[in-house]
């Protein structure tokens, strides 16, 4: 596990930024995970700069996203498609026809999952997994509880989630379920990017990198990922014991890049 502890959310978003600038850089047709929720913003907002600029395309990327809410149509205003539009694929030269998102509005949601999962098979994996990081430890909608082994499924969304869901949003009556990849799923990917960002995350944070591997905190599974770069700012590291560790690891990474 690779983790930055950098001066701040910006600084967060724009290394999370050269990672993806990397990938896009070496494989043009690189397939994306995508992640909503607060977290990822920052660093969409600076993909769609580097796009605006001309440094970056996405005309040949593929993404997946992690997960929709059961029942909500791709238009309604609180969709995850929707919320991907405005934060990024209307904004990028992405082709919309290779934006995937899990339909919530399927009349079979488990058939559903289960094509959302052999998509991503068929269509080579997934290169690169952004991930946000629940206060309660969730990774997509792998509730605490979820099996470490599972598959693009259908999920009942924890009280803690529906509450933070519905922050700022008092008319949202968000669904109590989605569909959402697995934990394995997740894992398949040939590398994960983990972002988290304030205080509130500290906790899961902690238990999530240093904690013990446990399906009660389904961010523990990162520990399990031979490739995972996770990017905190201090606020969100707050509770990381092996700090001192990491510094050591990032003043060392620095002499690395300096010869
Ligand atoms: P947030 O959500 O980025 O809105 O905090 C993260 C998550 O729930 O996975």
């Amino acid at each position: 596990m690779d983790v930055w502890i950098l001066e701040s959310a910006e600084a967060v978003a724009v290394k999370a930024a050269d990672i993806c600038a990397d990938l896009i850089q070496q494989k043009p047709d690189a397939r994306l995970g995508l992640a909503t929720g607060t977290t990822p913003q920052a660093l969409y907002a600076e993909l769609i700069r580097r796009n605006q600029l001309g440094h970056l395309s996405f005309s040949r990327i593929e993404t997946f996203n992690l997960d929709e809410y059961l029942g909500v149509g791709p238009q309604h205003p609180q969709s995850f498609q929707q919320a991907m539009r405005n934060s990024l694929f209307a904004h990028v030269d992405v082709d919309p026809a290779n934006t995937h998102v899990p339909a919530g509005d399927s009349p079979d949601p488990v058939a559903e999952a289960a094509s959302y999962e052999a998509l991503i098979k068929a269509r080579g994996g997934i290169d690169l997994q952004i991930l946000g990081i629940g206060r309660n430890g969730h990774i997509g909608f792998n509730e605490p509880g979820s099996s470490l082994g599972s598959r693009t499924r259908v999920k009942t969304l924890s009280r803690a989630t529906l509450r933070d869901n519905r922050l700022g949003k008092p008319d949202f009556e968000a669904p109590i379920m989605a569909i959402t990849m697995g934990i394995a799923t997740i894992l398949d990917a040939k590398a994960l990017l983990v972002l988290a960002t304030g205080e509130a995350k500290a906790a899961a944070v902690a238990a999530a990198l240093e904690g013990p591997l446990t399906a009660s905190c389904p961010a523990s599974a990162i520990q399990l990922h031979p490739d995972a770069t996770v990017i905190l700012d201090p606020a969100a590291a707050a509770d990381l014991r092996l700090t001192d560790y990491y510094e050591l690891v990032d003043q060392a990474r620095r002499r690395l890049t300096s010869r």
